[in-house]
């Protein structure tokens, strides 16, 4: 029997590539070569399934010019680059990758805002380029960690684990704002309060941004949100480009409205806003928040799995939407 045909769109480990060609002929693009809309389109054609990552587009053009695919399996847990009632009106499956990653990510969303209260980058560009000539009581003196508010935008699974580092290790004072509130029990566990979203920015000196990018979302934080905050907060953004205003930010840092940012999303990426690359006090990182070998592994792991389980037993492991009549 010949074996159903799938498009992996970018490289991903060897052996998870070699675990799919047991099941799936499989086109890659191990040259991880960055394809059109187009490009990607035209790759599907004949592929009953698709393993993408967060760059890879699946709108209606693509599901009109592929009729015959069936699921499309991201190597993300975002899923902001699937249209996913498009996918459910035209049949096709769609899945991401939860909970393997949620430890890794909160772990960098610390890391992020360590960096940035401590000066980390900023400081050692200037060792770098030679500047260090005497040492002086308030060099790259930052914002305390330990102690102070957090406040948490996005509660989710990686919002909890950061609420958890950050009062649990760092003795934090941890806020939040969502679109429910947790759970007595959840609150209790990660000893955070929820406040509305204007609480949070008057008070936090921390803030981190964790919810998923949808319309409402969008621009989360802009002007408006950059203004309320305190001059002497710091933001991070581990969500997903399009949550902050970059523009607004890259002014808001510039008049030093807020002390600092770390960003590991942009509007845009690759593409940086530059603004954000003229200023000193943000880092930037080119969203590396899953970015363990063991995590991304995992992770392509599960989007294959996702692929295999479906075509073998009739059902995707972590699927997004549920689409009536449609088993492999
Ligand atoms: C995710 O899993 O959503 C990460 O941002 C990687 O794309």
């Amino acid at each position: 029997m010949n074996k159903p045909s799938i498009l992996v769109a970018r490289a991903i480990f060897p052996e998870v590539l070699q675990s799919l060609a047991q099941v799936f002929e499989v086109e890659s693009n191990q040259a991880d070569e960055v394809w059109s809309a187009a490009e990607l389109t035209r790759r599907m054609q004949g592929k009953v399934g698709a393993l993408t990552t967060g760059s890879e587009r699946i709108d209606t053009a693509l599901l009109q010019a592929n009729p015959q695919l069936r699921i499309v399996a991201n190597m993300a847990v975002g899923f902001n680059n699937f249209d996913v009632p498009a996918m459910t009106a035209a049949g096709v499956v769609a899945s991401n990758t939860p909970d393997v990653l949620t430890e890794t990510t909160a772990d960098f969303g610390f890391a992020l805002l360590m960096a940035t209260a401590r000066r980390i980058t900023e400081s050692e560009h200037f060792l770098r380029a030679g500047q260090w000539t005497k040492w002086s009581y308030d060099m790259f003196a930052g914002a305390e960690v330990h102690g102070s508010t957090i406040g948490i935008i996005g509660m989710g699974r990686i919002g909890q684990g950061i609420a958890r580092r950050a009062a649990h290790g760092f003795g934090m004072n941890v806020i939040y704002h969502n679109r429910s509130r947790l759970s007595a029990e959840l609150e209790a566990e990660c000893k955070a309060s929820y406040v509305s979203k204007e609480e949070l920015l008057k008070t936090a000196d921390h803030v981190v941004l964790v919810v998923p990018y949808s319309a409402e979302s969008h621009h989360t934080i802009g002007a408006a949100e950059l203004a309320q905050m305190k001059s002497t907060a710091t933001l991070v953004n581990i969500a997903r480009g399009g949550i902050v205003d970059d523009a607004a930010l890259a002014k808001a840092l510039a008049a030093r409205q807020i002390a600092a940012a770390g960003i590991d999303v942009f509007e845009g990426e690759p593409s940086v806003h530059p603004g954000l690359l003229k200023v000193p006090n943000v880092v930037l990182t080119p969203h590396i928040a899953s970015a363990t070998i063991k995590t991304r592994r995992a992770m392509a792991q599960l989007a294959a799995d996702n692929l295999m389980e479906f075509f073998t037993k009739g059902q995707a492991v972590t699927p997004l939407n549920t689409v009536a009549g449609r088993t492999a």
